[in-house]
């Protein structure tokens, strides 16, 4: 959908959430060998409703770089999945404990602990499985692979949520903090932003700005999400608030205090939407949503 002012961003979203969903949908369908329960357990975390920003990002970096192509809802499509899977393993009680994830009861609640964690190993795969057989080039396909793989892999996302639950009940000062949000958070928000971009054959400087974009954004959501452990509506989140401190998990409102970690959120937002000034109207998209980075509530 172009950037005009016939349509607005919640009108953008709905149409592209749509189209998310549906192909999500199809990607989980029934297969010969894989077991009903899997099947149940991927799907049953992977299409509830949620706010599907990172593949959102994924549009929203095509656009901005002038043109979607067949990869850009496949990688879309697999970065949500990789989302989800990490959602589902972080809620483990190895890990955060949760019981409340989109507003139901965790995946490992209703289906038991082995078959959440092997929903979430299913989806990491089929995630590749997606990227590697969008129709487009074989050069988009491996970039987006590698992309994918390095934000997904140990440096990045595991290593952050390795650091995380380290941290719990540990001193910890904000550069560790902000190191392990970068990682645990942030990696997939910049490869979301990449992912677009690869898409849609943007140039090196182009990346540079989404990926410096989708940094800001990324730590800027995870202190929201913070802070909405803190202040927020577990009804209206659809996940158990108050989890941090109960945890002693390493935050910025634990470091900083709420006023100042809303002020930073702020901060980091702006300078966020500063990194979009080359992309001009293009990137109207992305420049609304980290607005909605900051005033959400779920
Ligand atoms: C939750 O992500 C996990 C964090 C990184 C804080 P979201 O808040 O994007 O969750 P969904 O995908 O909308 O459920
Ligand atoms: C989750 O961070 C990050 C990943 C899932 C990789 P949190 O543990 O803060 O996310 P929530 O609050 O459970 O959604
Ligand atoms: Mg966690
Ligand atoms: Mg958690
Ligand atoms: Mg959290």
């Amino acid at each position: 959908m172009a950037t005009d002012s016939t349509h607005t961003l919640s009108q953008y979203m709905e149409f592209a959430s749509a189209n998310i969903h549906a192909a999500l949908d199809q990607w989980t369908q029934p297969q010969a060998g894989c077991p009903t329960v899997l099947e149940e357990a991927m799907r049953y975390v992977l299409l509830a409703p949620s706010k599907l920003l990172r593949p959102l990002l994924v549009f929203m970096a095509s656009d901005a770089c002038g043109q979607r192509s067949s990869a850009t809802l496949a990688n879309a499509c697999a970065v949500e999945m990789i989302h989800t899977y990490s959602l589902i393993h972080d809620d483990l009680p190895a890990m955060d404990d949760d019981l409340l994830r989109r507003g139901q009861a965790t995946c490992h609640v209703k289906f038991g602990e082995a078959n959440a964690i092997l929903a979430g190993d299913a989806l990491l795969a089929l995630a590749f499985q997606v990227v590697s057989s969008s129709e487009t080039s074989a050069e988009i396909r491996a970039a987006s692979c590698q992309a994918l793989a390095t934000a997904a892999g140990p440096c990045q996302l595991v290593g952050g949520q390795v650091d995380d639950l380290a941290a719990e009940h540990q001193a910890g000062d904000l550069d560790l903090l902000r190191q392990i949000h970068h990682r645990k958070t942030g990696a997939m928000f910049r490869v979301s932003l990449r992912l677009g971009a690869i898409a849609a054959a943007a140039n090196n400087e182009q990346i540079a700005h989404l990926d410096a974009y989708g940094k800001l954004l990324g730590l800027a959501f995870q202190v929201v999400d913070d802070l909405l452990d803190c202040e927020g509506d577990q009804q209206q989140l659809g996940k158990q608030t108050g989890k941090d401190s109960e945890h002693g998990k390493l935050t910025y409102p634990s470091l900083m205090g709420i006023a100042a970690s809303r002020e930073y959120a702020e901060e980091l937002i702006q300078q966020a939407q500063a990194e979009l000034t080359v992309f001009g109207e293009s990137a109207s998209w992305l420049r609304q949503l980290a607005k909605i980075v900051l005033s959400r509530t779920n």
